[in-house]
């Protein structure tokens, strides 16, 4: 009796060691599951190719309304630039994905005649349509075709640009320069920038009640030392100032003071050419006939992209309307020098439909004075914003 007692307890124990050690590999092998599982999940969260804010690399669009170039507000100016969003989140109209960045393998490159090249693009989200349309600036000198070939024609400088069919305000240029039989390249033809010393004189003058508009000799129109760009006053093609100075130093006090206040503002747009305009303005059109895109996006020759004096800033789009960032701007804009452009309910007043994202640089003291009169700069200045077509 005690003898089988025994066994019994002997043939337990060993079934319980049999069931400790089975229970011990499943916990094992379930840690090592929920370890692997959640490496995997980190790296979901950091969909690919998404660029970091605060990372000094990251560049956004411009040229839109929309893209030039883009910088991260703790970050200097950058002069070239891929097209990168950080609003993932946005979508079309049928909820589908909307590309947000562009970026390319190079911005510029040097060829001899009859040499050929092709960046690699990489849109973002990929699960948006990655449709790309590309167009030369001058196919005298560079020539592209539909999959992005390059070609060197001739000597000289030009633009090929690669916009995404599906959000026509994100792009991307290269600067193409062809050498010459001597391996020179014939200087271009830009113009130089506006210095900050010029537009300050413009916008120091002194107000008057006089509502007639200005045009200066050189094709400008200023009204109350103020230049304008809307639909009634346009600017000549061959203006190119580049993105003022002084606009770009306010803009970083700007961006800097929102900063403090744990807001994130950046540049999506500054200063873009009438050719950019051009191109832009003409997708839009392809994409959603003319009547449409003339309320929201400027014909070329009147957008105020192209004085220099404008800044689009963070996701461009409706999206940004009410966030904490578009409130403080409502509010702070002026202090640094900068209104509201195009705000709500004025569209049959300015031409456009409320941007929230575009601020236009007056100087403190006259941004100032056209916030608190709580007007339009079309009502402050007594001019009108209509085609004369
Ligand atoms: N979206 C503004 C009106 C522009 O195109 O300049
Ligand atoms: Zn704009």
């Amino acid at each position: 009796m005690s003898s089988k007692k025994k066994k019994v307890s002997q043939q337990t124990y060993k079934r319980r060691r049999i069931t400790a050690l089975v229970i011990m590999i499943v916990l094992v092998a379930m840690i090592v599951a929920l370890a692997i599982s959640s490496c995997s999940k980190k790296e979901n969260d950091n969909p690919k190719g998404k660029t970091n804010p605060s990372n000094s690399d990251v560049i956004t669009t411009d040229n839109n309304d929309n893209p030039d170039i883009t910088i991260n507000t703790t970050n200097p100016p950058v002069t070239s630039a891929p097209t990168v969003s950080t609003d993932f989140s946005a979508t079309n109209p049928d909820g589908s994905d909307k590309v947000q960045s562009i970026e390319l393998t190079f911005y510029s490159c040097e060829l001899e005649m009859g040499e050929t090249t092709m960046p690699y693009v990489t849109m973002l989200p990929d699960t948006a349509d990655l449709t790309e349309k590309w167009e030369s600036s001058d196919e005298s000198i560079a020539t592209v075709d539909w999959l992005g070939n390059i070609t060197a024609v001739k000597a000289g400088v030009c633009y090929i640009t690669v916009t995404s069919v599906d959000n026509p305000m994100v792009y991307a240029e290269i600067k193409v320069s062809v050498k010459d039989e001597n391996g020179m390249i014939p200087s271009s033809q830009t113009s130089e920038p506006a210095t900050s010393a010029q537009n300050q004189e413009n916008l120091n003058q002194t107000s008057t009640t006089t509502i007639t508009p200005v045009n200066n000799n050189d094709g400008l129109t200023y009204v109350q030392g103020i230049l304008i760009a809307n639909k009634t006053y346009g600017l000549p093609e061959d203006y190119d100032p580049g993105l003022d100075s002084e606009t770009e130093t306010q803009f970083n006090v700007l961006a800097q003071a929102a900063a403090n206040e744990g807001l994130d503002i950046w540049l999506a747009s500054g200063y873009r050419s009438y050719d950019t305009q051009n191109r832009i303005y003409n997708n839009y059109v392809d994409s959603y006939g003319q009547a449409s895109a003339d309320t929201f996006s400027a014909r070329a020759g009147h957008s105020e992209h192209q004085t220099g004096l404008a800044i689009d800033v963070n996701s461009i789009d409706d999206s940004f309307a009410g966030t904490p960032e578009a409130v403080w701007l409502e509010n702070h804009a002026h202090e640094y020098g900068f209104i509201i452009r195009y705000p709500k309910g004025k569209e049959s007043i300015t031409g456009y439909k409320y941007e929230p994202w575009h601020i236009r640089y007056l100087g403190v003291d006259k941004a100032t004075e056209v916030y608190n009169s709580g007007l339009t700069l079309e009502e402050f200045l007594g001019i009108d914003s209509v085609y004369q077509d």
